[in-house]
Parts: C-alpha cells; structure tokens; sequence
C-alpha cells in the first residue's frame, strides 16, 4: 500500500529511519562495551522488536506488563524498573525479568531474597537530587518532593547486600554535558559505594540520535565509570530509539471561523497525542509553516468535546479544505503508546512504511476495542 492510501487517523513508523537511530545506538555499545535496553514505555511497536533486538542487548520495563511484552517479542535481557511491585505480581516478574530495579530499602528488603533466589540481579534507584533540566517540573525526577529513587539522606548502606547495581534516570530530551554533571554529583555522593557494585544504570533521556548530540562526551562517561568502578554500565533511551522515524497521517474534516479558521481534524491530541497538551509542545507538521511564515493560518483542532484540544497553530501556502490530508512528524515515541478513546474516539491505525516506502497496516481498530475498556 502507498503512504497516500492509508486510512486515516494512522501512525506510521518508517523501519529505515528507525534502523538508522539503532545504528547510532549500536556504535555506541560497540566502542564502549556498554549495553542499550529499549525502554519500552516511549516505543512498543513489538512487530519491529526482533530489528530492535539486533541492534540492542534488549528492554525496560515500567511493570508486568511491559516486562511480558519485552519477554515475549525481544527474548533478550530484560530489565524492570516501577516505583513499587505488588506482592502478587513479584513471582511472575522474577521469572520474566533478569535486572529488577527497586525504588526504596523497603521494597528490595520485601523483595531481594526472592529475586537473588531465583538467580535475578537487584538494583536499586537512587536520587542524586540534581536538576538538569528547566521548566520542565513534571518530566524531572530530581523535583522537589519526587517520588523517584533513594536520596543520600534516606540511603542505608547496611541493606546493600545482594544488591548488584544501581539505578537512575534524571533526563529527558538531554545532551550528554548534562549526564556527565550528574554523575559527578553520583560520584560525590554514593561513590564510595560504587566500587563494590556490579552494573550501573544510567536511565533514559539521552537524545543519542538527534543530529547535534554529543556522542564521544557520552562515550567518556561511559568508560570513565566502567574503568574507574569495574562496572557495567547500561542505559535505556526510550525516545532515542525511535527519535523522528515516524509519522501521524489525519484528514480535514471541517472548517470552522471564530476570529481565525480552525481546521477540525479526524486525530484529537488529547486523545493521539497527549503530550503536545502534556509537555506541551508543537508537533511538526510536513508542508506548514510558523505564525506569519505562510499566507493563510490554521488552529488545528481535535474531533473531542474538549476545549483545550488543540494540537497548534500553523501556516500553510494554500487554503485548508475537507479532505486534505495532513502529515505530523515525530510521531512514534510516546504518542502512539499513550493513546486513549475519550469521547470514543476511534484510536489510530498502526502502520509500518518499509524501506523500499511500502506501507502495511499492522493494526486497525474498532468499536470492540473502545467498549472492551468500559463497564
Ligand atoms: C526509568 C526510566 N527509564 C527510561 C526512560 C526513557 O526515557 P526516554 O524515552 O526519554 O529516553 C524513562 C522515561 O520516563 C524512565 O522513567
């Protein structure tokens, strides 16, 4: 099927663009002897996981769910992190998982002989309580008060025993200066500790694939914690695997005037794309322009009874009409996992462009799949 045909809504993930990011990522475990886990919360497209698995040493996970899934259609190390497990879910976790990752002493001591039992490393996340990030409060793990990791002051070195690794994930969309500040401030504070750990875990927010990253400062601080502490070291990005390699095709259904044209549109970013609400921030769309950059303006509206759903104002060289189809970028990560039927919004369609540009549906969705969540 040609890219035109699909039906709209539909993501769209391009597997060479995705292919292309994996090969950065690939270098660096390759130079450094690092090993890279897809953190599957940004990106779960498992059709593409046995590529993904032959870039990448495996997955993350968020909880049972995802640890299943990583499991199942990857079949490499996997690895899980949540900010507490229930009791009943643990045995099943132990069995799917090899790194399991807790966020509090109390957690590891409910949990850690059973793990250790089974043969499965635990680790432990910690807060380094530094802050690389601005105006960002919700999307910082280092905020005051976060629920995230174990602080220096609440740090019990006596319970590390059994505990092979530690844990932390403090960026998000960042260059790698900011992971070499914070793990000076790792190293100040937990470094005397470090030397007789297994593995460390750098998290995710590490925009390896964006054009301007600073891979080789990245490297530096790979080997510098591998040869200083005889550690392991891994780090789970989860935009960074599939960083601009997909797409979010919509049609103009309507045309509305109140002061300015506003073009209603078959997706909804409340219900398709949350995080432009969420973050927010303005997703790119091919052919459209900045305020004042083309002659006629559009607030691109959601087919949802909320007010505030807009995706943005852009600009276009022609006037919008019904049945054009517009083309969002960057659509791949976190949109296409984030995804609800508020108002019984019909979800996308979930397509793969392949690299001769072929598309196929992977999969389409009905009204069983809105019903099948409500009581
Ligand atoms: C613990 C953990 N690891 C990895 C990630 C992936 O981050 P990103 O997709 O920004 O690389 C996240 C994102 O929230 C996270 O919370």
């Amino acid at each position: 099927m040609k890219f035109s045909e699909l039906p709209t809504p539909c993501f769209i993930v391009d597997e060479a663009l995705i292919e292309k990011n994996l090969k950065i990522l690939n270098g660096v475990s390759e130079r450094t002897g690092c090993k890279i886990v897809l953190a599957q919360k940004a990106f779960s497209m498992y059709k593409l996981y046995p590529l993904i698995g032959e870039y990448l040493d495996g997955a993350t996970a968020s909880g049972l769910y995802e640890a299943r899934l990583g499991f199942e259609e990857m079949g490499k190390e996997n690895h899980v992190f949540s900010p507490a497990y229930r009791e009943e879910e643990m045995d099943e976790i132990i069995e799917l998982c090899d790194h399991i990752v807790f966020n509090s002493f109390s957690q590891s001591e409910q949990f850690k002989d059973k793990v250790l039992k089974a043969g499965k490393r635990v680790g432990l996340r910690i807060n380094p309580e530094h802050s690389t990030q601005v105006g960002h409060a919700i999307y910082d793990p280092c905020a005051v008060g976060s629920r995230f990791g174990v602080t220096l002051e609440h740090f019990k070195p006596e319970l590390l025993e059994g505990i092979s690794g530690l844990h932390f994930h403090t960026l998000c969309q960042q260059d790698s200066d900011d992971l070499e500040s914070t793990l000076n401030v790792i190293e100040a504070k937990f470094g005397t500790w470090l030397p007789q750990l297994e593995w460390i875990n750098f998290g995710g927010g590490h925009h390896i694939a964006r054009e301007d990253y600073d891979i080789p400062l990245l490297e530096k601080c790979i080997n510098h914690m591998q040869d200083k502490y005889g550690l392991q070291v891994y780090l789970e990005p989860g935009e960074a695997v599939a960083l601009n390699a997909g797409y979010m095709v919509t049609t103009v259904l309507d045309i509305q005037q109140n002061g300015m044209s506003i073009a209603i549109l078959d997706t909804s970013a409340a219900c398709h794309m949350p995080d432009v609400l969420e973050m927010p921030y303005r997703p790119p769309l091919f052919g459209s322009g900045e305020l004042g950059e083309k002659p006629y303006m559009y607030r691109l509206g959601g087919n949802t009874c909320l007010t505030g759903d807009v995706i943005g104002d852009y600009t276009f060289d022609q006037p919008l009409k019904s049945g054009d189809r517009l083309v969002f970028g960057d659509m791949a990560i976190y949109s296409m996992v984030k995804t609800n039927t508020f108002n019984g919004m019909a979800l996308p369609s979930i397509a793969i462009q392949d690299k001769n540009g072929d598309c196929q549906i992977v999969r389409q969705f009905g009204y069983q799949d809105f019903k099948m969540r409500l009581g």
